[in-house]
């Protein structure tokens, strides 16, 4: 689940044909034969066989397995993470791969390559005057300070919104710009700042609230640029504008980086593959730690229904997906749905997003997808999760589909699509605290993107229940498209676009 109300939309374009392709390692040392799965006829899949395949204690297996491979990212991040680029990343991609190519014949594999940047903040301090502004935070992309050493000058005052050149006074050279939010995105003023000489840059909101954003694209005249507060510049400004000297010092330690990175897919053999049924999850996590409920989760539930799933025949084609760079703003699935030819959309039927299923402090949540603003079939899907909740005799309640993972870029591409999660910082009330058990007042995921999402961050109880969903899911379609619509255009409905609360353009600024 992906945070940013500032998307940072970073996936290059791939450059010429035929660009380099991600190279995913394998964790074996040598590699592993594929099983020969014996070739006799299998039963058609239903759902309560696949859904009584699913255990706690296999999940739980794949849990503590990708737990360890989050410590490959300790050497450089000094912490178990499985952010993109990491080594933490590749192991995911590794074990992703080499689960589904042990399974024989049944799926074919692809890696789909794709450049992106990746930024890491390791160290950065700014001080005010006598002040260490505490709401002062590095924006994402941000490149480091001259040197990867502190920087030391006045804080100059931006007219405008820094948005042009000419609003920076030339008094900026070699100091640092002071420089309010809006207009325009972030990384213009940083980039105006730089073309001006300044040796760092700090953007500060229109409103009290801190800010958290991203430069975006990589420029060189970017220079080092944090976020700040409204509330706290409020009595710099105003020493500003007495033209009174306040003194500054930025430091910056900081890298960014183009890398590749792959969306893992692997589609069943059999199965009519002009009526696919698709679901995905994200394979990523952020840097900040391992990432196992977000979203581990839906990365080792995809992996075990897809491994139960072997057992069965299917009557339609079944395509699972491991996103990269969700977490930097939806990266791999925008890329993939952006480079589908409009005769490959056509042949999915639906997209299932599978992301966060196991917060510990839980509610059961399905996506609000309804027809009136999405492809026609996404109310369809979001019912069968309701049906499937009350038959199991467990509440739900419903949340917006406002952009916010992976479906996003299906929904705009006219795919219909839904899913279900169990809650990222949003706070539990009362209400459902009595629906769900857990704590009211607290966050679903008190871990959310943070160190602390490791192996004690799952609800077992809540993961078993989604991944047994996401079973009934898979058999549901892979058996029939009886009674759902069939596919139309390829567009997104206008609809569709009054509802983004989180990938949109106008979240740059
Ligand atoms: C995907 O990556 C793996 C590991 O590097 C490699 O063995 C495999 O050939 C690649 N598959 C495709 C279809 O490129
Ligand atoms: C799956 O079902 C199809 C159609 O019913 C059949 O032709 C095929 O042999 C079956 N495959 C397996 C592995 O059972
Ligand atoms: C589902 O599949 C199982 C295992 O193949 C079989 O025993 C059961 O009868 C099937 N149930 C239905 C409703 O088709
Ligand atoms: C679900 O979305 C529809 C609009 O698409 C809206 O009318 C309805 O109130 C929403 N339901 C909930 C419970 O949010
Ligand atoms: C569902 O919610 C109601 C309160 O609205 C509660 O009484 C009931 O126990 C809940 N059911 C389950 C299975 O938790
Ligand atoms: C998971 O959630 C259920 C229901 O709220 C609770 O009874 C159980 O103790 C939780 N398990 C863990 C490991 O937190
Ligand atoms: C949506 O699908 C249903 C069922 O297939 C169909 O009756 C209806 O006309 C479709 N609606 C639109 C707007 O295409
Ligand atoms: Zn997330």
């Amino acid at each position: 689940m992906y945070m940013m109300v500032i998307s940072s939309a970073l996936a290059l374009c791939a450059g010429a044909a035929g660009a380099a392709a991600l190279q995913i390692p394998l964790l074996s040392s040598h590699k592993q034969a594929p099983i020969q799965v014996a070739d006799e006829p299998k039963p058609l899949v239903n759902s309560s066989a696949l859904q009584d395949l699913i255990s706690g204690d296999r999940l739980m297996v794949r849990a503590k397995k990708m737990f360890e491979i989050a410590k490959l990212g300790e050497d450089e991040y000094n912490h178990p993470t499985r952010v993109i680029g990491s080594a933490g990343h590749l192991g995911t991609l590794s074990y992703i791969y080499e689960t589904i190519l042990q399974l024989g014949d049944y799926y074919s594999i692809s890696n789909q390559s794709f450049p992106a940047v990746s930024g890491n903040v390791f160290e950065s301090r700014l001080v005010l005057g006598n002040e260490v502004p505490k709401s002062a935070a590095p924006m994402g992309l941000t490149p480091p300070t001259k040197d990867k050493q502190p920087v030391y000058g006045a804080l100059v005052l931006v007219e405008n919104e820094g948005c042009q050149p000419s609003d920076f006074p030339d008094t900026v050279g070699g100091n640092i710009a002071f420089i309010k939010r809006g207009t325009c995105p972030f990384g213009t003023k940083s980039e105006n700042a730089g073309l001006k000489g300044a040796a760092a840059a700090v953007v500060y909101n229109y409103d009290k609230d801190p800010v958290a954003g991203t430069l975006g694209t990589p420029s060189p005249n970017h220079v080092a640029t944090f976020g700040l507060s409204g509330a706290e510049a409020a009595p710099i400004i105003k020493k500003l504008e007495k033209n009174e000297y306040v003194d500054a010092i930025a430091y910056m330690d900081a890298e960014v980086n183009q890398i590749l990175t792959a969306n893992i897919i692997a589609q069943t053999t059999e199965g009519d593959p002009d009526n696919c049924v698709m679901l995905g999850a994200h394979s990523d996590s952020v840097a900040e730690g391992p990432g196992i409920n977000d979203d581990g989760s839906g990365t080792m539930s995809l992996l075990e229904v897809a491994t139960q799933l072997t057992k069965f025949n299917v009557s339609n084609c079944v395509r699972f997906a491991w996103w990269a760079g969700e977490e930097e703003g939806l990266l791999g699935s925008d890329y993939y749905v952006a480079t589908l030819p409009e005769e490959e959309n056509m042949k999915i039927r639906l997209f299932m997003d599978y992301d966060m299923m196991a917060s510990p402090n839980f509610a059961y949540q399905v996506y609000n997808a309804t027809n009136a603003v999405n492809p026609n079939g996404s109310e369809e899907l979001r019912d069968l999760y309701l049906d499937w909740y009350k038959e199991q005799v467990l509440n739900y309640t419903f949340i917006p589909f406002d952009g916010r993972s992976d479906y996003d870029g299906f929904i705009r591409n006219g795919i219909p699509g839904g899913g279900i999660a169990t809650g990222a910082e949003g706070i539990k009330t009362e209400e459902e605290e009595e629906m769900f058990g857990g704590k009211a007042g607290d966050w679903y995921d008190p871990c959310y993107h943070q160190l602390c999402d490791n192996l004690g961050n799952l609800n077992m109880t809540a993961w078993v229940v989604n991944t047994k969903l996401i079973a009934h899911s898979v058999a549901t379609y892979a058996r029939s498209f009886k009674g759902f619509p069939k596919r139309t255009a390829s567009v997104a409905s206008a609809a569709y676009e009054n509802e983004i609360k989180y990938h949109g353009s106008k979240l740059f600024i």
